[in-house]
């Protein structure tokens, strides 16, 4: 099992430091000054701050190694009510609430579940369906909330500097959930579809499987997201309400060993498709290797596609590499590869917001 990043811009897929031991201060240091700036100044402040407190650091180091990782420390304060403000206050906070904080921090893990990455896995989704002549049953692993599993239901604004273009879901009831629209910027021959495809059938497998009808989980989920990205708050609540009236088919365990039964449960008249976004990261090289094989399996069996949108760090290649020799590394760096049956397609924003068609 690897060290559960969270997907967070460029922190997409941050490995834990090699050396556990003296790195943590070292660690939050990068946070603060690489990949925090950009999206949450109040973020970078406050873990340079910590950064910069033996005391916090040494209580830090009493957590597992692999619960000392940035984001979940600071999810799990914002989840007790620490408003954003200077570090001082934070520090307060921490000194007061150390112990819940601890508790949060011990019993939740990052499970960031980004709807907006909808934006890039549908036009494959959609031209899928076309080539298949079939509706979609969608299977996502490592799904957390499973509102990646809702892409027929959402609004889109696709904004390729000249032209945007929109798509909406079929007309609902009165009285249901609004549908969240999500915004990507694009370049490249996008192959934008001309209306949204059908889904028939929705499931997820996770470790732990978070409720859209939990409060504490929803919750949770909106901790998980930076403060200052107040528009990614919004679209998660209006995906929730979404996923709250036809909640999906959860199940719990580990990807490798519950795909192929869950797969089974596919209808046969749909066009299976597999798919994973911001989880790669969390399991080891073994793992991934394994991950790969399941799915060679269930392609020549059942039949399905992959769709994988994962960091460069952690694409699964034959040899066990993450090499792509098509695309260069430093291309993706701090954005995902979206790979169709292990064939690049387009390198993505890291919650939706960008496809740059390849
Ligand atoms: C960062 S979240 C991404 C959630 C969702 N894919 C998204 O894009 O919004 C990663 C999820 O993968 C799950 N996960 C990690 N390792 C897993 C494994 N071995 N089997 C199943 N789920 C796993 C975590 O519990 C977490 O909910």
């Amino acid at each position: 099992m690897g060290a559960g990043p969270d997907p967070q811009p460029s922190a997409g897929q941050v490995r834990m430091p090699a050396d556990p031991g003296g790195h943590t201060a070292g660690w939050y240091r990068h946070f603060g000054s690489v990949e925090a700036p950009g999206s949450s100044p109040c973020y970078a402040e406050w873990t340079l701050g910590i950064a910069d407190d033996p005391e916090l650091i040494a209580r830090i180091e009493r957590w597992p190694h692999d619960k000392r990782q940035p984001n979940l420390l600071l999810a799990a304060a914002r989840y007790l009510g620490a408003e954003p403000g200077p570090f001082a206050h934070f520090r307060d906070f921490l000194e007061t609430r150390w112990d819940d904080v601890s508790a949060i921090v011990l019993s939740r893990s990052t499970q960031t579940n980004e709807a907006g990455r909808c934006a890039t896995l549908l036009p494959s989704l959609a031209a899928i369906s076309v080539a298949e002549g079939k509706p979609l049953a969608l299977l996502e692993v490592g799904a957390s909330a499973g509102l990646g599993l809702y892409p027929d239901r959402y609004a889109y604004e696709y904004d390729d500097g000249t032209t945007v273009t929109r798509l909406s879901p079929a007309p609902v009831p009165e009285g249901s959930a609004a549908a969240p629209v999500m915004k990507c910027v694009t370049s490249g021959a996008v192959p934008l579809p001309a209306s949204l495809p059908s889904v028939v059938w929705r499931a997820g497998i996770d470790l732990n499987p978070l409720d859209v009808g939990d409060p504490e989980d929803v919750a949770w989920l909106e901790a998980l997201v930076w403060p200052e990205q107040e528009f990614r708050r919004s679209r998660l609540r209006q995906a929730v309400a979404i996923a709250r009236q036809d909640p999906p088919l959860l199940v719990a365990g580990d990807l490798n060993d519950q795909l192929p039964g869950l797969a089974e449960q596919a209808p046969d008249d749909a066009a299976l498709v597999v798919f994973h976004s911001a989880v790669m990261g969390y399991l080891s090289a073994a793992g991934r290797s394994e991950f790969r094989r399941t799915m060679q399996r269930l392609a020549a069996g059942r039949g399905c596609h992959w769709l994988s949108n994962e960091g460069h760090m952690v694409i699964a290649q034959e040899d066990g590499s993450n090499v792509v020799p098509e695309v260069d590394p430093q291309r993706i760096m701090g954005r995902f590869l979206l790979t169709h049956n292990g064939n690049p397609v387009a390198i993505t924003g890291p919650h939706g917001q960008s496809l740059e068609w390849l």
